[in-house]
């Protein structure tokens, strides 16, 4: 396959078979896509992580719909070879599972989806195995579950006791059962992850479960030094393109003031046969209105 083959459902539940580690990255537009994708990531995650590095809220409990819609459409224009898989938001499967298959149906006809992910384990094997039944392939994500913060009382490890561990095993055998082609573990320990790897036969995505599941997902903001605010321990920065945006935007600041910017070659030539200039009208100059903008004595 290596070369550009594109991912599909299928090829993506035989990899653990073949004993090839699948590379999954969240993506949530078209120019990260592409990118993404020319780096040879396998699956494309459309995450509603973007309600947290996107839009700047606390958790992904806000984010709608309409909004994964829209996002999921401008990834899957920039994937070629990667399948693009989208969340499905908080509540948008959890009412029942008529609207679990309406909301997973209306990712994949108006998005453009090759699967959904939705998360739980035994609650939601229903719902997986009703839209798995309309020909959707499903992802699970089983172990810490972000849209659960509120009940998990933030974002903590799971699974750390026996019982819990039990629970989970019951968990990830239930969505393999409901038909699930590939399961995210999330924050376990890694002898969990790897427990739980072994559980079942569908390749197991790790983020903060151990080196032992069948394949790994990063936030791609995380991976790639965007997201700065603070780094859990499970994510490795493979750049430090933070800084970089910082250090770019900084030159363009100072360029623009000194007036570096634009030159010559950023420029359009100027006409031929050169025009004259406009002439001052010698009115009085343009006094701006305090009461419409305010002083301007606080530019720095
Ligand atoms: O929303 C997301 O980005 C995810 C990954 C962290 C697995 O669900």
């Amino acid at each position: 396959m290596e070369g550009r083959q594109k991912v599909t459902a299928p090829w993506v539940l035989r990899a653990k078979s073949r004993g090839r580690k699948l590379s999954v990255v969240t993506a949530y537009d078209s120019t990260f896509s592409r990118l993404l994708d020319e780096a040879g990531v396998d699956i494309l995650l459309v995450g509603d992580s973007l309600g947290m590095v996107v839009q700047g809220q606390s958790n992904t409990l806000g984010v709608t719909l309409d909004e994964m819609i829209y996002h999921t459409k401008a990834v899957v224009r920039g994937a070629k070879r990667a399948q693009v898989v989208a969340d499905m938001p908080f509540m948008s499967y959890q009412v029942n599972v008529d609207q679990a298959v309406r909301s997973a149906g209306r990712l994949v006809a108006e998005g453009g989806a090759e699967a959904v992910k939705l998360e739980g384990g035994a609650r939601v094997a229903e719902a997986v195995e009703r839209i798995v039944g309309c020909g959707i392939p499903v992802m699970g994500h089983v172990g810490l579950l972000p849209q659960s913060v509120l009940a998990m009382g933030g974002f903590r490890v799971q699974g750390r006791e026996q019982e819990a561990l039990k629970v989970l095993i019951d968990d990830i055998r239930a969505i393999e059962g409901a038909g699930a082609y590939a399961v995210v573990i999330e924050g376990v320990p890694s002898d969990v992850g790897a427990q739980l790897s072994r559980a079942v036969n569908i390749p197991t995505i790790g983020i903060g479960a151990g080196p032992e599941c069948d394949g790994q997902v990063l936030v791609c903001y995380d991976l790639l030094g965007l997201f700065r605010d603070f780094k859990p321990k499970f994510v490795k920065r493979f750049g430090e393109l933070g800084n970089a945006v910082v250090e770019a935007a900084q030159r363009y600041v100072a360029e623009v003031q000194s007036g570096a910017f634009p030159g010559e070659e950023h420029s359009f030539a100027p006409r031929e046969p050169a025009v004259p200039p406009v002439e001052h009208t010698g009115a009085e100059p343009l006094t701006v209105s305090p009461r419409v903008y305010g002083p301007a004595d606080d530019l720095p």
